[in-house]
């Protein structure tokens, strides 16, 4: 009898192209703090406060404050085996792709290399003056608490993180390459991990891949919005599946 987990081995074993969606699940396992569910910084945290262009005008401080104090944990937090294992597999597949609703870069650190973030970096800040040409250039903040908060761009406008709030649009470049990846050939297989799939583009992008033959893999301890459109679930923490799983 094949096991679940065996049968996902089995695909990414002859697989050429594969893509992976992550989101705060895969990271949880690292000490960085989810959104949703219990201990979910949502829980605590007001979303159009600090995470809206609305938010930050109203009080920079306050905003910078929160993101400075994330940023500042992140740092001491390491990559755990789902991160690992992932940079593992890009390695084996010709041809991979990692979308990242992460603003943290535990994927890089672990390896990853083709790896597209849709809603930013917290490591970055940028002008929040979209005429200055800081605006469009990231700069990467110390990993000490900032000194001066908010901080201001040359230009004197402030400076934001390099996020994308909610209401804004997600950045173009990843867009199109995630685009591209998706519009071309053939998809074996499709991990969607550690993401409650709440935003309609995460659903589309899953679905996409399987519309190009990719088998649906959903990995995470709770059902979510993809659960039933996925081909195969596997439940529990992506720490401890995804190196069975990506043991090719
Ligand atoms: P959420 O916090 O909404 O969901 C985290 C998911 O991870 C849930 O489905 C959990 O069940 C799952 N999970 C928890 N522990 C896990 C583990 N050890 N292994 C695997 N899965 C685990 O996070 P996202 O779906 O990433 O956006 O949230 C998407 C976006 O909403 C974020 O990027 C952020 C947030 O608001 C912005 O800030 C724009």
């Amino acid at each position: 009898m094949v096991t679940p987990v065996e049968r996902v081995q089995a695909r990414l074993s002859m697989a050429q192209r594969v893509v992976v969606l992550t989101g705060a699940g895969v990271s949880a396992e690292s000490g960085v703090p989810t959104f949703r569910g219990a201990g979910g910084l949502w829980q605590y945290a007001h979303v159009e406060e600090l995470a809206t262009p609305l938010g930050f005008a109203r009080d920079p401080e306050r905003v910078w404050h929160w993101y400075d104090q994330r940023r500042v944990q992140l740092v001491q937090c390491s990559p755990n085996p789902g991160h690992v294992a992932l940079a593992a597999l890009e390695q084996r597949i010709p041809d991979f792709l990692l979308i990242t609703q992460n603003v943290d870069d535990l994927h890089e650190r672990a390896g990853s290399r083709k790896i597209e973030h849709v809603h930013g970096s917290i490591r970055h800040a940028r002008c929040s003056d979209t005429r200055c040409r800081q605006s469009q250039h990231w700069t990467l903040l110390p990993d000490s608490p900032l000194e001066n908060i908010p901080p201001r761009c040359s230009c004197g406008a402030l400076q934001r993180p390099a996020v994308v709030w909610f209401g804004e649009l997600l950045p173009e470049e990843p867009l199109e390459r995630i685009g591209a990846y998706l519009a071309c050939g053939k998809v074996d297989v499709a991990l969607v991990i550690g993401t409650t799939a709440r935003f309609p583009y995460v659903v589309r992008w899953a679905e996409q891949a399987r519309a190009r033959g990719a088998l649906l893999v959903e990995i995470n301890p709770e059902q979510t919005d993809l659960s039933p459109r996925a081909d195969m679930v596997l439940r529990g923490p992506s720490g401890r599946i995804l190196p069975h799983i990506c043991a090719i």
